[in-house]
């Protein structure tokens, strides 16, 4: 409604002055009915503000009236005064820094073209700056210090021709009536007002700069006499630029006034700017330094975080582990697999370490981790390295073993998830679900079959060292799987050489394999022996008795024989469905296996053979003959073997087993 007056006054102006005269004017009190050109990020608000700049950085922002103004008296060429006012506010969005202000500008085009962001104030570039043939006329509000430019320091207003190297320029403030120079920060966010005046005749430019409400002082702020007429062209547009840099800043304009031979317009009725809760003076305290805490503690807690988060994550990766990277966990991934190895998760705690079940990030594949506390770093490269070849056979009765993952004390190795768990809770501790012969049978055959493919069909012999129910797992099928490979190994390693540990458990362990501290195929047979006895019999090796003297399961399952009733042994949850031709064999043959010395016991692929019935099973009495001096076939040879048997285990009937235990560091 205002602009449409402001015509109608310039068309009455237009109208009723001489013919050859010229008088330009407008006024915008808000700019929302406005015909501005605008380009950039520059654009009008609803409520009528103009936006040069936002948020955006490295951003400018050019908003020009749109028509043209005549500058020059088209008779004789002389400049016309001119006048302008407009009001402004400058609002970073960070305090005390900001974008790098605005500029006022008499112009040739409504585009710019080519020009810069940040200390150029897209005005210019590093090349056209301070041509002659700009023909550009400006006055800057200045909130940074640009040396390139020779800048007075970061909060200036300036005149600048065709460059911005200002012709003339004073710290921005103003004078009072009582001609008191009173400070002002430009960046301050309040609203300000800017007159620009020539006088055409005197040649003098005044540019003066209060805040708004304050009325215009009368001392301009800057005073120069220049001729604008080689500058000028006959007619021009007149706008403001406006740039930032690295901090997002709002350059605004409230309101505009111009009049060529004449004073611009009072401006009023002005958009209000948005709420902006603090004052000038205090905007520092209340802003810079909150938001210099904030920062800082942003900064401390991520760097806390950081740390905490490196510490929490922290793996250990030697050189010679490079090539087994393919095998390489990411101990962040499997402690996001297992939420963090919390005790929900945990699916057992064996001598080794403790294994807890996690599904893996992305693939959604269930695993088994066991956490295996280890800080010795000897043995750990030939360990590793047999994992990974481990690792990469494939077996059915084998449990896959995915990776490793290794921190400062700690390897992790990861499995595939075997769904229905170890097979020791089927047989021991007054089990909730039992397995039937068959069943059991079946795990037997997959356990003998997994053993004789590690110890004769893989590439490298691998020697299990720690066969026992506990390390059986069954998967969904309820088929047999051989689990924890080589941990003893590892273990037996990690030791002073001086006193050759031997590790496995109590019971599973061969007497050679005890004397020498060598885990050979063999000394996995007569585990494999023990193990087959657990099966048939549902106990364990040896089993803690009341009366201080412990039942060794391999004395007493022989001592049945010797009665002429092996079934004696079997295990009473089985009832009375079982084949017993069958149990016969694997008793027989956990007997066999059980044997002393180890050039009698049977190898695995023999073992096969025996179980699928390909060939018989000799007696045990016909064996004893055979056997290096021990025999089975009186009670006399059976205690010379229980001897040589304990003997060389180095423990006595009698003694307790949690201390042997504790020497020998195995978990049942
Ligand atoms: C322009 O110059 C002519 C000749 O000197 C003069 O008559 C006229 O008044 C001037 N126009 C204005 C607007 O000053
Ligand atoms: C806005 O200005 C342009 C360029 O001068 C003009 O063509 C257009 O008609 C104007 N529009 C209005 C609504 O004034
Ligand atoms: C042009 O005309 C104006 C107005 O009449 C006058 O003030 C000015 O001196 C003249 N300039 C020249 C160069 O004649
Ligand atoms: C500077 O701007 C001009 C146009 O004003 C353009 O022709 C020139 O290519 C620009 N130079 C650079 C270095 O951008
Ligand atoms: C104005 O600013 C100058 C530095 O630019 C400073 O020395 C002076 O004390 C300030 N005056 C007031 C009244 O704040
Ligand atoms: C500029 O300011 C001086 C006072 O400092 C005044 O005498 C002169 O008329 C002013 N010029 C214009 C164009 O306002």
């Amino acid at each position: 409604m205002f602009f449409n007056l402001v015509i109608l006054v310039a068309l009455f102006l237009v109208g009723f002055a001489p013919a050859s005269s010229e008088v330009d004017a407008f006024t915008y009190n808000g700019f929302q009915l406005g015909n501005l050109s605008l380009d950039g990020i520059a654009n009008v608000k609803s409520s009528g503000l103009l936006l040069l700049t936002d948020s955006e950085t490295q951003g400018q922002g050019h908003a020009f009236y749109p028509n043209l103004i005549h500058f020059k008296n088209s008779t004789n060429g002389t400049i016309f005064s001119f006048s302008t006012t407009f009001v402004f506010a400058i609002r970073s969005d960070y305090g005390i820094l900001s974008g790098h202000g605005l500029v006022f500008i008499i112009a040739p085009q409504r585009r710019i073209e080519g020009a810069l962001a940040y200390h150029y104030l897209g005005l210019f570039n590093s090349t056209n700056n301070g041509d002659r043939s700009n023909h550009v006329f400006g006055v800057e509000l200045d909130t940074i210090y640009s040396e390139e430019f020779g800048d007075i320091n970061d909060n200036h207003v300036g005149i600048d021709i065709n460059g911005l190297r200002s012709v003339a320029a004073e710290k921005a403030g103003y004078f009072d009536d009582t001609d008191l120079f009173n400070n002002l920060t430009l960046i301050s966010g309040q609203p300000m007002q800017v007159w620009v005046e020539y006088d055409g005749s005197t040649q003098q430019i005044n540019v003066t700069v209060a805040p708004l409400h304050v009325g215009k002082p009368v001392r301009p702020l800057l005073s120069l006499k220049c001729d604008l007429s080689p500058i000028l062209d006959q007619t021009m547009y007149v706008g403001f630029s406006s740039s930032t840099g690295s901090v997002p800043t709002h350059h605004y304009i409230l309101g505009w006034s111009f009049k060529t031979n004449g004073k611009a317009q009072e401006l009023s009725q002005l958009p209000i700017l948005p709420r902006f809760g603090h004052k000038g003076t205090s905007r520092f305290v209340k802003i810079g330094l909150p938001l210099i805490s904030l920062v800082l503690l942003i900064v401390a807690t991520s760097m806390v975080v950081y740390y905490v988060r490196r510490k929490k994550y922290e793996e250990l990766l030697e050189d010679w582990e490079r090539e087994y990277r393919p095998q390489r966990f990411k101990y962040k991934d499997l402690y996001t697999a297992t939420k963090g190895f919390r005790e929900k998760e945990l699916l057992g705690a064996g001598g080794f370490g403790k294994v807890y079940k996690g599904v893996m990030p992305i693939t959604n594949l269930e695993i088994a981790v066991k956490k295996i506390s280890h800080e010795s770093k000897q043995g750990m490269k030939e360990f590793v390295s047999e994992i990974v070849i481990i690792g990469s056979i494939q077996h059915r009765n084998v449990v896959p073993l995915l990776g490793y993952c290794r921190r400062k004390g700690e390897l992790l190795l990861v499995y595939e998830y075997m769904s229905s768990g170890s097979l020791d809770k089927y047989l021991y501790d007054r089990p909730r679900v039992t397995l039937n012969w068959t069943q059991r049978f079946k795990v037997i055959r997959g356990v003998a079959s997994g053993l004789f493919f590690l110890h004769e069909e893989c590439d490298h012999i691998v020697v299990h060292r720690d066969i026992k129910a506990s390390n059986v797992l069954l998967d969904g099928e309820l088929n047999g799987r051989l689990g924890d490979f080589g941990l003893a190994r590892l273990y037996s390693h990690g030791t002073n050489p001086q006193s050759t540990r031997v590790v496995g458990t109590l019971g599973y362990l061969a007497p050679e394999h005890t004397r020498t501290g060598r885990a050979t195929p063999s000394s996995d047979v007569f585990s494999f022996g023990a193990f087959l006895l657990e099966v048939a019999c549902g106990r364990r090796p040896i089993e803690p008795r009341k009366d201080d003297d412990d039942l060794i399961l391999v004395d007493w399952v022989y001592s049945c024989w010797n009665r002429g009733n092996i079934l004696e042994a079997v295990d009473p949850n089985l009832g009375v469905d079982f084949v017993p031709g069958q149990v016969e064999l694997v008793l027989s043959l956990g007997l066999f296996c059980s044997r002393p010395d180890p050039s009698f016991r049977p190898t695995m692929r023999q073992n096969l053979l025996f179980l699928d019935g390909v060939v018989a099973l000799p007696e045990l009495s016909a064996l004893s003959a055979s056997s290096s001096g021990l025999t089975f076939d009186d009670h006399g040879g059976f205690d010379d073997f229980v001897n040589s048997y304990s003997s060389s285990l180095g423990y006595t009937h009698s003694r307790s087993p949690s201390v042997t235990d504790s020497f020998l560091s195995g978990g049942r």
